[in-house]
């Protein structure tokens, strides 16, 4: 075993115990997003690695650490995505989507080179939304507004939305040299990160986790407190569409985010049960970036959700998927039984719109053949033997409730099964389900 490879760290294998999660994540996530006009793009994996650090800004984390970054064969320097705004702006800009108003959504892997560790991955998984052209704050409270519809369909409760306003550049401008004159006064209790970060990108000191930090922090001067007229405009018609709307918020004059190109709203979303590594959603407003990389001055916001991060809230909550489980396993023994079997199946299949059967492969015993039919989670078996065959009819036995046994003409099994399949299914692990 010991040559055997192993994936790479941080990039994980998303098995089939975990997939029924992600699917309905991804179901719940789509039809919302579908729900509210968003439309879907789907985006290369490999962009330009001047797009990232033109978006997401040279002194970031991401940009100077973090990146996936190669020369491809014909030396052109290529970086796997680590985030989906700067390629959605990019494929926006070049496929004339910026014109108008757009509603877009993205979803898929990203990839940054961090410490792994529980819900940080280096490969791991957005579905993000971006909107263009609008400008007022009603697009912000729809994509909270959204997101917020998202978590109560997914049964996720305890989440935490945090808000804050970065203002205009100009208002940011004042403000960071307001900043950097507070920090410099004290100095002698700035870290060796946040001393790096005075020069590079001193907003970002803020959002330093050191505790020994935290006073010096606290007493500093605040954004929110300094935002031009217009961004204090945006900000109060946001907060006042999501108290209208029954969305709790909490300021956060703290949060800056991680990536440079945002303006006026950011905000997040967060849990207190997933550890050091809470924030499942993220997002805000970035007015500049699209001409920033060479578009029409188009306003623009957006969010991207961590997936990993929801699947593990998903299990927590005990939301347990019952799309993936069979409503039926056909059992078959005998001559000939296998070869009429299959044939039935494609037909049942046929006649009942949704049905999920698993048929029996490999042969044996009855015994191991319905043992199978219940490790699969089926509501019933489906049971041929050369008898039933015989008298064309089909055993349903029941694998959940106590219901007996019973002989189904095989003319009146799809009318069986699409009721089975109407009346829905309970997680049978759950929920003891009657026939
Ligand atoms: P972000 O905050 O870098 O923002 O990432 C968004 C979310 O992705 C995070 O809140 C987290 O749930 C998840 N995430 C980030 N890094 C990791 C990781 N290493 N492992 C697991 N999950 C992770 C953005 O990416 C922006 N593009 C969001 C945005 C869209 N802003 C405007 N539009």
């Amino acid at each position: 075993m010991s040559d055997t490879i192993k994936a790479i760290r941080g990039m994980n294998d998303i098995l089939p115990l975990d997939t029924p999660h992600w699917q309905h994540l991804e179901r719940v996530v789509a039809g919302t997003l579908g729900a509210y006009g968003y439309d879907e793009v789907r985006l290369p994996l490999l962009e330009r690695t001047e797009l990232f650090s033109r978006s997401i800004g040279e002194v970031t984390d991401i940009v100077e650490k973090e990146m996936y970054t190669f020369s491809d064969r014909s030396g052109d320097s290529l970086t796997l995505r680590p985030e989906g705004t700067a390629g959605c702006v990019r494929a926006a800009i070049q496929n004339a989507l910026v014109r108008g108003q757009q509603r877009l959504w993205y979803q898929g892997p990203m990839f940054r080179y961090e410490r792994p560790q529980k819900g940080r991955y280096r490969q791991f998984h957005q579905i993000g939304a971006e909107v263009f052209g609008l400008t007022g704050p009603d697009v912000d409270a729809e994509l909270i507004l959204m997101t917020a519809r998202m978590w109560r369909e997914l049964g996720l409760g305890g989440l935490t939305l945090e808000l804050n306003s970065l203002g205009s550049p100009e208002a940011r401008r004042c403000y960071r040299e307001e900043l950097v004159t507070y920090m410099e006064a004290h100095e002698e209790q700035l870290d060796e990160d946040s001393r790096r970060r005075l020069i590079a990108n001193p907003l970002r000191i803020l959002d330093s986790k050191n505790p020994a930090m935290a006073e010096l922090i606290a007493a500093a001067p605040r954004l929110l407190d300094h935002l031009d007229d217009e961004s204090r405009e945006h900000f109060d018609g946001l907060c006042a569409r999501l108290d209208a709307a029954g969305v709790a918020y909490r300021l956060n004059p703290l949060l800056v985010r991680g990536l440079d190109y945002y303006s006026r709203t950011v905000f997040e979303w967060t849990s207190t049960e997933l550890g050091a590594q809470g924030t499942v959603c993220a997002g805000g407003r970035y007015d500049g970036l699209v001409e920033q990389l060479g578009g029409r001055p188009v306003p623009a916001v957006g969010f991207a959700m961590g997936l990993e991060r929801l699947v593990v809230l998903m299990r927590q909550a005990g939301t347990e998927p019952t799309h993936h489980i069979p409503h039926a396993y056909l059992v078959m023994v005998g001559e000939g039984v296998g070869v009429q079997g299959v044939a039935l199946a494609e037909q049942w299949r046929d006649a009942v719109p949704g049905l999920r059967l698993t048929v029996h492969c490999g042969g044996g015993s009855f015994k191991s053949q319905l043992k199978k039919a219940d490790a699969s989670g089926a509501r019933v078996a489906l049971v041929m033997g050369e008898d039933e065959l015989a008298r064309r009819e089909v055993a349903f036995k029941d694998l959940r409730g106590g219901a007996p046994q019973e002989s189904v003409a095989v003319a009146a099994v799809a009318k069986r099964l699409r009721r089975l399949v109407t009346e829905g299914m309970t997680h049978p692990e759950v929920t003891e389900v009657s026939a």
